[in-house]
């Protein structure tokens, strides 16, 4: 499958400051496209990046159907690119498109899409070690049409930008605070899935977070309001005593890649990995006890980030710590080493091209 290529006249390439890159405001020259009517799939292209027309009446504009992933390519031991865990992006992809009942791209429409856009845009692959070209495929329902149905014209696309860190703390660790007043899935609903209106419901509580001074919030079950759940943007883990604890995949929270491969290496490396339900009562009891050693959220976006401080209903911990803690570091070094090829990959974990 080889799709056209048409190439920008005006690469911005030269305009980027790479030493000062945040996350999410930079794209790269090209996109990639292809359309989804009458029951197939077109002919997908690479084009210059730019902005695309829409009607108005478009499905997605009204009731939100649409599906988005998040993955990194990065600079692989000097020229190669390395796109880290591609197929269980696929997998997830079509999971979440299945749970919006969107018309599902093919495996190898995806895998090219993302390897043939990367390779045009491969000077845009950022050379340092803690920074990445970030891969954001997406798919979104373009019926002219206002009535409620399943749509049946889609558009799939893939738009990439080199980020540097998430967080504006860098990977200094983060406050987050608890809003049982608000849910962010329940069972039964779109928690699992990547889908943007998740994303949406957090707009309110994180502005909140925001004024009160917190990066994140840490969302609790919708149900008792006692277990944690997820960061919204990231899953999260807690070391205490010899285990490494992290909230379990019961429908409501995201299944990341990073999370797996977080309990993937630690699992290696002999550690006690469980995923269970844990409550933000046992996180507070464990700290009082002095057995909470570390935090930390993963994600493709936050790779590992540490936590240094959780607020919930006018208590605190505060792990008083200014940097990662020893596992979170070394889980840091491992993954940021087998992205860009100083650690061998340990599972088949690398597209090269
Ligand atoms: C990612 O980690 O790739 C995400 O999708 C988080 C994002 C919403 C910033």
């Amino acid at each position: 499958m080889k799709f056209s290529v048409t190439k920008t006249s005006s690469s911005k390439l030269t305009d980027i400051n790479f030493e000062t890159l945040k996350f999410g405001d930079t794209f790269a020259d090209h996109m990639f496209e292809v359309r989804y009517k009458n029951g197939a799939w077109g002919d997908g292209a690479i084009l210059p990046y730019g902005p695309i027309k829409l009607d108005p009446a478009f499905s997605v504009l009204h009731y939100g159907q649409a599906v988005f992933e998040g993955m990194k390519a990065f600079r692989y031991k000097g020229n190669k690119v390395n796109i880290f865990r591609l197929d269980m992006h696929y997998k997830r992809f079509i999971r979440s498109c299945d749970r919006m009942n969107i018309a599902h791209v093919p495996q190898e429409m995806f895998v090219e899409s993302i390897k043939q856009l990367v390779d045009v845009d491969r000077g845009w692959v950022p050379a340092d070690k803690y920074k990445s070209l970030y891969l954001r495929p997406f798919i979104f329902a373009s019926d002219e049409f206002l009535g409620v149905r399943v749509a049946m014209n889609y558009r799939y696309m893939v738009i990439t930008g080199p980020v540097g860190n998430y967080y504006s703390e860098g990977i200094k660790p983060t406050k987050l605070t608890t809003y049982p007043q608000y849910v962010r899935a329940v069972k039964g609903g779109t928690g699992e899935a990547k889908v943007p209106g998740n994303y949406a419901a957090t707009m309110q509580p994180n502005a909140l977070a925001a004024k009160e001074g917190y990066a994140q919030v840490l969302w609790l079950d919708a149900f008792e309001h006692k277990y944690i759940e997820e960061v919204g943007t990231s899953n999260i883990f807690f070391k205490i005593g010899d285990e490494l604890i992290t909230p379990p995949l019961e429908g409501t929270i995201l299944p990341g890649i990073t999370r797996d491969s977080v309990i993937w290496l630690a699992k290696k490396w002999g550690m006690h990995v469980v995923e269970r339900k844990i409550s933000i009562d046992e996180v507070f009891e464990a700290s009082k006890a002095g057995d909470l050693q570390e935090i930390f959220a993963t994600g493709t976006a936050a790779v590992i980030s540490p936590v240094g401080y959780i607020h919930h209903d006018g208590k605190a911990i505060d792990l008083k710590q200014d940097k990662m803690g020893e596992l979170s570091q070394k889980l840091y070094d491992t993954l940021t080493g087998i992205h860009h090829g100083d650690v061998e990959d340990p599972d088949d974990w690398c597209t090269l091209i």
